[in-house]
């Protein structure tokens, strides 16, 4: 089995999808194994996005991460689960982003684009250990 890092992000709490974002990730037969509501810190945020850092939209990336409270997630499923995720979330764009998935059906600006999914094994082990630090 394979875990991955899935950040809910604070617009989609703010919208109250929690409930249907999750439903996607369990109907397509991936597995919840924790999940924390927090409203990411500053310095957290920093390292969670550092490979953005010195990036034109990095300002406002954090700012927005760190705008609300969002639901952590880590998610079980078979090999390149992070794979999987990344399918069901669609491009970054959401203008860009195929109906069907979470961004293309749900979301409209880049800068609001309700869900986070690592992008390879080694981030989801870096991504995890950032968020849940305790987690075996
Ligand atoms: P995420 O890390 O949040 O899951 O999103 P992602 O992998 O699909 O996209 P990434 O390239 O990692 O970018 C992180 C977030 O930064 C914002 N962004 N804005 N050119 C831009 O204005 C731009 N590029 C990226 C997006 O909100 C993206 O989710
Ligand atoms: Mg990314």
């Amino acid at each position: 089995m394979d875990r991955t890092l899935v950040i809910v992000k604070p617009d989609a709490v703010e919208r109250g999808l929690i409930g249907v974002i999750l439903a996607r990730l369990e109907a397509k037969q991936l597995r919840i194994v924790a999940s924390e509501l927090r409203t990411i810190n500053a310095a957290t945020a920093a390292r969670h996005y550092a490979e953005h850092e010195g990036k034109p939209f990095y300002p406002n990336l954090v700012a927005f991460i760190t705008s609300g409270p969002s639901l952590l997630c880590v998610v079980e499923g078979p090999q390149d689960t992070w794979k999987v995720v990344r399918g069901l979330m669609g491009s970054t764009n959401p203008k860009d982003a195929a109906p069907g998935t979470i961004r293309g059906d749900l979301a409209i600006e880049m800068s609001k684009n309700l869900i986070h999914g690592s992008d390879s094994q080694e981030a989801a082990e870096r991504e995890m250990a950032i968020f849940f630090p305790n987690l075996s």
